[in-house]
């Protein structure tokens, strides 16, 4: 078994990065083995399962920072579900690795080093990122072979999303070669919005001049499922099937899947 590795990574907060991560996880349990790789403070991985990532003896963060064997610090949240959680431990680790470089010369080799063994155990290994460049990035992306963009439409979206593109790339060239774009998806589509439309319009455009996959599915703002999700605990690709916002993530992976 190999896993396919993936990050559902971009530099922005609130546009579905974890969502993402939890719900495909949820329909790829059905038949394959998934590990969950939660990399931000929040812990909102574990959450998600409804499991309290500050109860969690040991996280991410003692692997990385500590040398935790990784397997210890793993959690099974759901048949075929493992989750390797974060939680605001991870506030540090920016600061406790850059303040000790000495002791942690391959800063960006972090994640690598100590979850590459796994690669054999799961089908899939999916990492959601932070929402923010910095050193656990540099880490996701020497990791993971493809990595899947949420994109918001929002007015200055596109120029952030250009950059993310644009440092995936360099990135790539530096430091690790077989990485690549899975493609960019949409997140909290208002399609009555004109200016949702305009930036989605560009946006597809940019995409095809860059060679960048833009998926057709897109993931419907929608406040009524964020509020019907709030308490459950499970992803909604687990619990909810038949929500028309869910069949989103359902298309999503089939379309995800032709170029995996
Ligand atoms: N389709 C949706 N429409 C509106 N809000 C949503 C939708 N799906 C999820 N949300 C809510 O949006 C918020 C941000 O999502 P999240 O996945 O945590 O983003 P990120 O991981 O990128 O910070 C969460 O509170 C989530 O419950
Ligand atoms: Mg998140």
């Amino acid at each position: 078994m190999a896993a396919k590795v993936w990050a559902i990574c971009t530099n922005k907060g609130g546009v579905l990065k974890t969502t993402i991560t939890t719900n495909l996880a949820g329909i790829l349990s059905k038949t394959k083995k998934v590990l969950i790789i939660d990399t931000d403070m929040q812990g909102n991985c574990l959450i998600s399962f409804g499991k309290n990532p500050d109860q969690q003896k040991l996280t991410i963060y003692n692997v990385l920072v500590e040398n935790v064997p990784v397997e210890k610090a793993i959690v099974n949240v759901h048949k075929n579900i493992d989750v390797l959680a974060a939680n605001d431990d991870m506030d540090l680790f920016d600061f406790d690795i850059l303040m000790n470089i000495k002791k942690y010369p391959h800063f960006f080799m972090l994640v690598k080093g100590a979850i590459d063994k796994l690669r054999n155990k799961y089908d899939y290994i999916l990492v959601d990122a932070p929402p923010y460049k910095g050193l656990m990035h540099g880490n996701i992306l020497s990791f993971v072979d493809k990595v899947l963009i949420p994109f918001q439409p929002e007015t200055y979206s596109m120029r952030s999303l250009v950059k993310m593109i644009q440092s995936i790339e360099e990135f790539k060239k530096q430091h690790n070669p077989t990485l690549s774009i899975l493609g960019v998806v949409a997140t909290l589509v208002d399609q009555r919005t004109n200016l949702h439309s305009q930036v989605l319009q560009e946006c597809r455009k940019y995409c095809h001049h860059q060679n960048v996959r833009m998926f057709e599915t897109y993931i419907p703002r929608s406040v009524r499922f964020a509020s019907s999700i709030a308490y459950e605990k499970l992803p909604a690709t687990l619990t909810d099937v038949k929500n028309p916002i869910v069949m989103n993530y359902f298309d999503l992976l089939k379309e995800v899947q032709q170029f995996e």
